[in-house]
């Protein structure tokens, strides 16, 4: 059996930045309380008609340039993405006609901020039992068209981008294990008005916005990924000193906090962008990981625990040497 490894990181930013002050003066909130309560300073936001393809296809390129691969040397593209641009088909075949190819395996997963990580757990699998031997994963979300405008405690916590990664066939891991999760009891807390069995566009679905319970969600969230740190070195036998970088979720700095504090680790050894993106949902982790790389501090040979949580609910993580 084959591994996976990670060749070549991707991501993609839209370029209007929504700073806190320009949100306080839209609902009744603060810059100081955004920071003070999430951590976050700003947020990007997508331009009209910029959709989740388009960044997608972005990230994706940016992540094939760092491996050395072109589009046409990819045989499986897997998207994470709670926002496609249509419900079908999936936005991970218009990325593929994006790049020109055609032909491979190309389908979205729905795990919401835990999609990058679902995603990327499912093309680990392709390329472990060697149904694939190189694959572009690939986490994009545009939560701004699922915001109410007008809910303080939803509206100031979510971003938009995406982030990718080339993942491809090796002898040695790579990716070490991936760990995937979910609870359907949880709906109730986290999730999104209207629904296609009412009609898409039927006047008693309502609009298409985010619900949330943000204290209840931080909670299960705090215990939970607790839990998966615990599952993760468990399964390959590490204490928790053998980890070099966390690269977690970027929902919310106190979550993302008190995951460290369960692994030990020093909060410069966390990559930490929701102050600059927000929740980017499924492209956060990605985001992160592509950030952390560039700019130096992530290297090759060392050992990253990627994890996430986010509707469904859903979690999962992933231990990777670089
Ligand atoms: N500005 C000012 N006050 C706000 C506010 C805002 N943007 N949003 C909520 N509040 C108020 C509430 O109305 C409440 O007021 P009250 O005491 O008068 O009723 C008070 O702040 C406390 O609300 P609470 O929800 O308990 O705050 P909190 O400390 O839990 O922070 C979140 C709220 C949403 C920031 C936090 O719970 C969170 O990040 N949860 C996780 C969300 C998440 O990660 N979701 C995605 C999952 S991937």
């Amino acid at each position: 059996m084959k591994y996976a490894s990670i060749k070549g990181t991707g991501s993609y930013l839209p370029e209007k930045i929504v700073t806190n002050d320009e949100l306080a003066a839209m609902v009744d909130t603060s810059d100081e309380w955004i920071r003070e309560r999430t951590g976050i300073h700003q947020r990007h936001r997508s331009a009209d008609g910029e959709g989740t393809g388009q960044m997608a296809e972005a990230a994706a390129r940016h992540a094939m340039d760092a491996a050395g691969v072109s589009p046409e040397d990819i045989d499986l593209i897997v998207l994470g993405t709670t926002t496609p641009d249509r419900v079908y088909p999936a936005t991970a075949c218009q990325v593929q006609a994006r790049l020109g190819i055609a032909g491979c395996a190309a389908f979205d997963v729905q795990a919401v901020c835990s999609g990058f990580i679902y995603a990327l757990g499912v093309a680990e699998k392709f390329i472990r039992t060697e149904s694939a031997t190189r694959a572009l994963v690939i986490g994009a979300d545009v939560h701004s068209r699922l915001l109410d405008w007008a809910d303080r405690s939803t509206c100031i916590l979510f971003g938009d981008g995406a982030g990718a990664v080339v993942i491809e066939a090796s002898d040695e891991p790579g990716i070490m294990s991936s760990h995937l999760h979910a609870d359907g009891r949880y709906e109730p807390l986290l999730y999104v008005d209207g629904s296609v069995a009412d009609g898409y566009d039927a006047q008693s679905a309502g609009p298409a916005v985010t619900r949330m319970q943000g204290n209840e969600v931080f909670k299960v969230a705090v215990r939970t990924l607790g839990r998966i740190v615990d599952e993760t070195l468990a399964a390959n036998g590490l204490k928790r000193q053998a980890v070099d970088w966390l690269i977690p979720h970027q929902a919310n700095l106190r979550i993302i906090q008190a995951t460290a504090k369960k692994l030990r680790l020093p909060m410069d050894r966390v990559v930490v962008t929701v102050d600059k993106h927000g929740n980017t949902s499924a492209a956060s982790v990605p985001l992160a990981l592509d950030t952390a790389v560039r700019d130096g501090r992530i290297k090759r040979g060392e050992i990253l625990l990627l994890e996430a949580f986010g509707g469904g609910f859903t979690w999962g993580s992933a231990l990777v040497r670089f």
